[in-house]
This record gives C-alpha cells, structure tokens and sequence, in this order.
C-alpha cells in the first residue's frame, strides 16, 4: 500500500516539495541515527541501488577511483562495494551522517565538505562521480554542477540521481543544455525512476561523460 505525503515523517517532509527551507548540516546531523531505518524500512529507498547498478553499463574498471558527494552514512558505496568496486572516497557536509559512513569501514577517505566551499584542498581527480539524494532545493544547487564535472577526468561518468520535482522546478535541463553547448560533457542518459518503493517518489537518473 502506497503511503501518501501527509504520513511521511519530518525529516523527510521537511526535503519535500517546493518549500525546502533546511541548513544541509543541522538537518541531516539531526536526522544521522534514524536516516538508514526510516529511508530502507518505511519508504523503501532504493536511489543508491538504481545509480550503482546504471554504473555497472558503464564503467567496467573495479579498481577506478569514485568520488561520491554527499555521501551521507554510506549507502552508495556499500551498494557499489557489493557490486565490485574498491576505491571510493566520500564527500558530505554533516559531520554525524559522516561518522556512520566512516564506522562502516568502506571509504578509501572521507571529507567533511560543503560542495559550494570547495576550494583546491581536494587535490585529487577521480575517474567516476557519483551523487545520490544530494541535489535539490536546500541542498547542492544546479549551478554546482560544473564544480562537480571538474573533479572527474576526462571520459569519466558522472551519475546523478535526484528528485524529479527540484530537476523541474530548478530547470537543470538549462545547466546541463549550457555544458553540453560548452563541450563539458555528452548526456548519456537523463530517466525516471521511482525511488522509494512504499510512496511514490519520482526520480531522475542523469548520467553524463566528462569531454
Ligand atoms: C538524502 S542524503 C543522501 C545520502 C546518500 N547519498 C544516500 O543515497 O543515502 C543527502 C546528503 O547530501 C548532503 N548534502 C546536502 N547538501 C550538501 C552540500 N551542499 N554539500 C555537501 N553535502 C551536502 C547531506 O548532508 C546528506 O548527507
């Protein structure tokens, strides 16, 4: 039975719609402990699993080096470990939701970040980028795409899995039109997909190639 919006819980209520008023790093420190329960347990998340997997078409190479940005306790790496792959590196602006994905053991580093304070410090280049549950409204913002392209070389795959309501309302067709027409990168493939399988929750799976 499908749950509607009126029963979801507040921390999920409060990153919904069109009205997201949230600081990244309080709300998901906040939300740390209870984050894996209520997302696999009482909505069926399944993001992580949908971006992993569309890696797989793409990059055959185990031993390429991933960066996943917003990071939060961990769940893309554990899927994409399960799936072969051995080197990744976390990136997320909440310490607590940090500190879990650190106990797991799986990432390679893990950096406490801001995606919009990003500055030289990460001086590394990575071969795929992956970014799960972490653009939209009050979180990484559209025009941050281009800071994320730069941290992959060049023919690497970025994946992105974001809500469809932020994709639309926020026009990333626009940002992603203006890296294409840049020759930043070539759109592989931009998909909906349901993401939570107890609600509906519809999503976009964006995958480019960096030029
Ligand atoms: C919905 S969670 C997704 C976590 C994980 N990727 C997953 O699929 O379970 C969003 C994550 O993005 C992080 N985040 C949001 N805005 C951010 C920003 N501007 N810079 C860095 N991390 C951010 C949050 O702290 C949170 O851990």
């Amino acid at each position: 039975m499908n749950i509607n919006k009126k029963s979801i819980g507040t921390n999920l209520a409060a990153v919904s719609g069109k009205d997201v008023k949230i600081d990244p790093e309080s709300h998901y420190d906040n939300w740390a402990r209870k984050y894996e329960n209520e997302l696999l347990n009482e909505y069926g998340y399944c993001a992580h699993i949908i971006a992993s997997e569309a890696l797989l078409k793409y990059e055959t190479r185990k031993d390429c080096e991933i960066i996943d940005i917003g990071c939060g306790t961990g769940l893309v790496a554990e899927k994409l470990i399960s799936l072969g792959f051995l080197n990744i590196t976390g990136l997320d602006v909440s310490s607590k939701m940090i500190a879990i994905a650190e106990g797991k053991g799986i990432y390679k580093k893990l950096y406490k970040k801001r995606v919009e304070d990003l500055d030289n410090s990460i001086n590394e280049t990575f071969d795929v980028l992956m970014c799960v549950g972490s653009f939209g409204m009050g979180h990484i913002g559209p025009e941050s795409l281009k800071t994320l392209v730069d941290f992959v070389s060049q023919g690497s795959i970025v994946v992105i899995f974001m809500n469809a309501e932020p994709f639309a309302l926020q026009d990333y067709n626009k940002f992603i039109e203006k890296l294409v027409s840049l020759n930043i990168i070539e759109v592989i493939a931009i998909d909906d997909h349901n993401y939570m399988s107890k609600i509906d929750r519809p999503g976009k799976l964006i995958i480019f190639r960096r030029r």
